[in-house]
């Protein structure tokens, strides 16, 4: 996956061609004195662009200025981003615009910088949530327990989680209205990885990760882990990392105990590209504009 991603990049850069790496300062950029203002953002602020190099994307009534979009989504200054558009980085619907005008729906098209998707529209939330103990990975609970949303509060959008943890698992959980990524976050299909930490009884064996990563049978059909380590141990406690592909119910918990290394504490550290890093217990965050172009990424969005 990612050797066709880099591969993309690479097809994309050449077909920006001649164009790619010129700057809007080093094209035809008509003279301006530099006391007089720039008349900046008009739709036919083309400059640098040859006649024939144009591309051929048609604007969208009432869209919102490229530059702009880019600069809201988080990728930088408006200044920064004329350069990145300048310069044929960035990409709409498959196509280089180097046009500062140009005018897009970042509701409906396909934003991409250096080939990475950017979350264009507005509207769109992603957030991770450390999840505590004791907290249903639902939105409501016929029982009354503790659930996510009594964690993140009212808000206006509707969220999904991706994927669930036990209730007395911890870590992280991803949460967004962005139905499609949502859906193959968590479809087998994608093989998004998760990392979790896991606290056992010890002693570990030096064979376990092999065993782990050989394959354990499970009920439910075999579980193969991705990664293994011994991370700390503390007297007949030991600290281990794991990383499956795995979304099945209790995995990580059902795969340890076969091995003979039922799990006292388990946390997700790590979903994708995206890591729990400090996040209190309880707390939530945004996702940054890279770490949604990671997800995206991961799922060949
Ligand atoms: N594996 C488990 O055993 N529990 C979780 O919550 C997630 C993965």
């Amino acid at each position: 996956m990612r050797e066709r991603n880099r591969q993309g990049q690479q097809d994309r850069s050449r077909r920006g061609g001649r164009a790619a790496g010129k700057t809007p300062q080093a094209g035809r950029q008509p003279a301006r004195p530099a006391t007089q203002p720039r008349r900046d953002y008009e739709d036919d602020d083309d400059w640098g662009i040859e006649p024939g190099e144009r591309d051929s994307l048609v604007d969208v009534p009432d869209g919102v200025r490229l530059q702009k979009v880019l600069a809201a989504a988080g990728v930088g200054s408006r200044r920064s981003c004329e350069e990145l558009i300048g310069a044929g980085r960035v990409e709409v619907d498959g196509e280089i615009v180097r046009r500062f005008g140009a005018r897009v729906d970042p509701d409906r098209q396909v934003i991409r910088v250096d080939g990475k998707r950017i979350p264009a529209s507005a509207d769109l939330v992603y957030l991770a949530l450390n999840k505590p103990p004791g907290v249903v990975s639902a939105m409501s609970d016929d029982r009354g327990r503790r659930t996510i949303s009594d964690l993140i509060g009212d808000r206006s959008e509707r969220l999904f989680h991706v994927g669930r943890l036990d209730f007395d698992t911890e870590g992280l959980i991803l949460l967004t209205n962005d139905g499609e990524l949502a859906h193959r976050l968590a479809h087998p299909r994608y093989g998004v990885l998760k990392t979790y930490l896991a606290e056992v009884s010890g002693p570990v064996p030096k064979d376990l990760g092999r065993r782990l990563t050989t394959g354990v049978e499970l009920e439910d059909g075999t579980v193969v882990a991705d990664r293994f380590r011994v991370v700390d141990r503390a007297g007949s406690r030991v600290l281990v990392e794991l990383t499956v592909h795995e979304g099945r119910k209790h995995v990580v918990r059902r795969m340890l105990a076969k091995a003979g290394h039922p799990v006292s504490r388990l946390v997700r550290t790590q979903v994708g590209p995206v890591n729990l890093g400090s996040l209190r217990p309880a707390a939530t965050r945004r996702l940054t504009t890279a770490e949604v172009g990671d997800l995206y990424a991961a799922v060949g969005m």
